[in-house]
């Protein structure tokens, strides 16, 4: 049976994040620059946007660079952000023949000009699409985004406009870049690394893990079901037992 039939598409995780991980790796193997990888990874991205978008899946954040990702080599970041810019220019027709919306977490704000400006634009040209939400963490840190966010409410505390007893998961959770996103509910990482890198430490509380030593220029639409179908095997119990499990489901 076709793997993708195996999914049961009324219980698709709402949210899928993805570290993608390997475009070094891939790339040395072949006798490759680190580059060549990356420029191979982008296959991959389109693959993974386009599954999702034909599954239903609303929401898909991609880690495309990271805050410490601008300590690589010069040639190697400024290789990446023209790649992005690229990818954007070429895929704006695609995402919205698919009815897909470009969204950003991270400090975008450090993005050199360009990229930021086509970054904007893309973003306002589907803005309106009602499809997948696609995200993109870019010069992104979890610390970071944790940090400004009890900057934030900090400021608010001085100021008198909250009290510190109004503080608490929820309130926390509306000062966070991924403010109007649902917590993902798969995290996937690809490359056989276990690691969280700094990636969504705030909203992976429940998220279930999945690991691939797929490296990421090789990653496919049946690596992503995979995943999916991995996923639909678990028991998510959110700290309650199993036997309680179906009074919430039937509630
Ligand atoms: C990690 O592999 C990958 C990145 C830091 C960048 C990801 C970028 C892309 C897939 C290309 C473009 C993206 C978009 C959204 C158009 P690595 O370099 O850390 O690999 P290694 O661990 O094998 O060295």
């Amino acid at each position: 049976m076709e793997l993708k039939a195996e999914i049961d598409l009324n219980r698709l995780p709402k949210h899928i994040a993805i570290i993608m991980d390997g475009n070094g790796r891939w790339a040395k193997k072949k006798g490759n620059h680190r580059i060549f990888g990356h420029r191979n990874g982008v296959k991959a991205v389109r693959e993974t946007i386009e599954a999702s978008a034909e599954l239903g899946v609303k929401f898909l954040t991609l880690y495309a660079f990271s805050t410490e990702n601008w300590n690589r080599p010069k040639m190697e970041v400024d290789a990446l952000m023209e790649l992005l810019m690229n990818s954007l220019v070429n895929e704006l027709e695609t995402l919205c023949k698919n009815n897909i919306q470009l969204k950003t977490i991270g400090d975008t704000a450090s993005l050199p000009a360009d990229a930021r400006q086509r970054l904007y634009d893309v973003m306002s040209q589907t803005k309106d699409n009602t499809g997948l939400n696609l995200i993109l963490a870019l010069s992104y840190s979890g610390r970071c985004e944790i940090a400004n966010a009890v900057k934030d409410i900090a400021a608010m505390a001085k100021n008198g406009q909250i009290n510190p007893d109004d503080i608490d998961q929820c309130f926390i959770q509306q000062f966070l870049d991924t403010r109007d996103y649902p917590d993902p509910e798969l995290l996937i990482r690809t490359s056989g690394e276990l690691r969280i890198s700094n990636f969504l430490l705030w909203q992976i509380a429940y998220a279930e893990l999945y690991f691939t030593d797929t490296l990421w220029p090789d990653f496919r639409k049946n690596d992503l079901y995979k995943a999916i179908i991995d996923f639909q095997k678990r028991e998510r119990r959110f700290g309650m037992t199993s036997e309680q499990l179906p009074q919430i489901n039937n509630a």
